[in-house]
């Protein structure tokens, strides 16, 4: 079987040298190639050029200027750019340790599988590199709720969280992915039914450097599942549930301090319109918003839009009451649910619509700069 290692590195100098030592002394005869997809701000890029000038087996590097999608997109332009048909995924900080790789190629060639995924929590597997108790409490929490939500997809996987997988091509279609954030495999698994197979390992301490997750990780990881799971209407949902929540908060605060309510009313409507367009724009919209123009422009059209709505809403509620039997509370909701179709289309087709202007400003597809070692 041929072979493409992905490796996707973000500030992982004192790692590089390491991995394609272990990386060459597991492999032995096999044919492959290693991919680093490296969205680096330090010198990565100088230390993978020179390993792979040194390097007895072909070492490409990808390095990203404009890094869209974090390590998701990383991957899948690892993906996009791989030689081989089937590709195995692992982390540059030695946690996914290389030595796991052989057994994740033998399952693989006793055939019948689309992807081999390397567990932490199949048993015989590890999880001790966790930071501390807890990341194990969210990674384990995290992976309780994402296997209920996908019961089917993920009947058979311990590990959807895992960066750590060996998987064919063919068996899916890359340019379907949407990644956001860290976790690809759960973004492949979840969108087909694939066939799977898994293979224990030790997640092991990292080798050095600092690692990359954060806060703004989970709630990345959090909008992934959700739009995996209901698609983008219902966290556009989500956002305008959590929104007339915080409108009313910001009222009833308002009326406290003594505000007049009308008054109060306005300022909180406001406020929670320009708070509900920052969540479309950093959760539900995120993957749209480099292709969607300037972020001014889909202000001014958000913002126009969402108090225009509330304009012609009212009256509409009104005429709805006096010309015919339907209670008003009826009314107004039937009006709501009228608003968010039509706001929800409004943002998805017109706001965060690709703009062909800035099509110009898109990175041309640079070629991969490739440093292949002479053999
Ligand atoms: N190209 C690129 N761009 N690589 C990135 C980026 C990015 O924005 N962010 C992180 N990486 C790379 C890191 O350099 C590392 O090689 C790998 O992705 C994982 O990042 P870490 O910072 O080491 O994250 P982690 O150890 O918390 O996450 C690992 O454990 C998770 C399971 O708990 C990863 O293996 C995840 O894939 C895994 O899900
Ligand atoms: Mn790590």
């Amino acid at each position: 079987m041929d072979l493409t290692i992905i490796v996707p590195t973000y500030n992982e100098g004192p790692n590089v040298v390491e991995l394609l030592a272990r990386i060459g002394a597991v492999m032995g005869e096999r044919d492959f190639e290693v991919l680093f997809v490296d969205d680096s701000t330090d010198d990565t890029p100088a230390i993978v050029r020179a390993a792979a000038a040194a390097s007895p087996f072909p070492v490409r590097m990808l390095h990203r200027a404009e890094p869209i999608a974090g390590l998701g997109g990383a991957v899948v332009e690892g993906f996009r750019h791989a030689q081989s048909r089937w590709c195995l995924v692992m982390d540059g900080d030695l946690q996914h340790p290389p030595e796991t790789i052989p057994a994740l190629l033998e399952r693989a060639e006793a055939g019948g599988v689309d992807v081999v995924i390397a567990s932490r929590y199949a048993s015989g597997g590890t999880s001790k590199g966790l930071a501390d108790a807890t990341r194990t409490a969210v990674s384990r929490a995290s992976t309780l709720l994402t296997k209920a939500m996908f019961p089917r997809k993920l009947h058979g996987c311990s590990d959807p969280m895992t960066g750590f997988f060996l998987i064919d091509r063919e068996g899916f279609d890359v340019e379907a992915l949407r990644p956001r954030g860290f976790k690809i495999l759960l973004e492949v698994l979840a969108r087909r039914q694939l066939r799977t197979a898994e293979v224990p390992f030790n997640f092991a301490e990292r080798h050095a450097g600092a690692s990359k997750a954060s806060f703004r990780q989970g709630v990345r990881f959090l909008t992934q599942l959700t739009m995996l799971r209901f698609g983008r209407m219902s966290a556009f949902a989500l956002v305008g549930g959590f929104g007339a929540i915080v409108n009313l908060v910001i009222m009833w605060g308002l009326i406290r301090l003594g505000v007049e309510y009308v008054v109060a009313a306005v300022i909180a409507s406001e406020l929670t319109i320009i708070g509900n367009f920052l969540l479309l724009e950093y959760l539900v919209f995120a993957d749209m918003r480099s292709e969607s123009g300037r972020m001014r422009h889909r202000f001014v059209q958000s913002f126009l839009f969402n108090n225009l709505e509330a304009v012609i809403r009212i009256p509409i509620m009104w005429m709805l009451v006096e010309s015919t039997n339907i209670p008003s509370v009826l009314a107004a909701a039937l009006t709501l649910v009228a608003a968010f179709v039509v706001r929800f289309v409004f943002h998805a087709l017109v706001v965060y619509a690709p703009k062909r202007t800035t099509v110009v400003a898109v990175t041309p597809d640079r070629p991969a700069v490739g440093v292949r070692a002479e053999p």
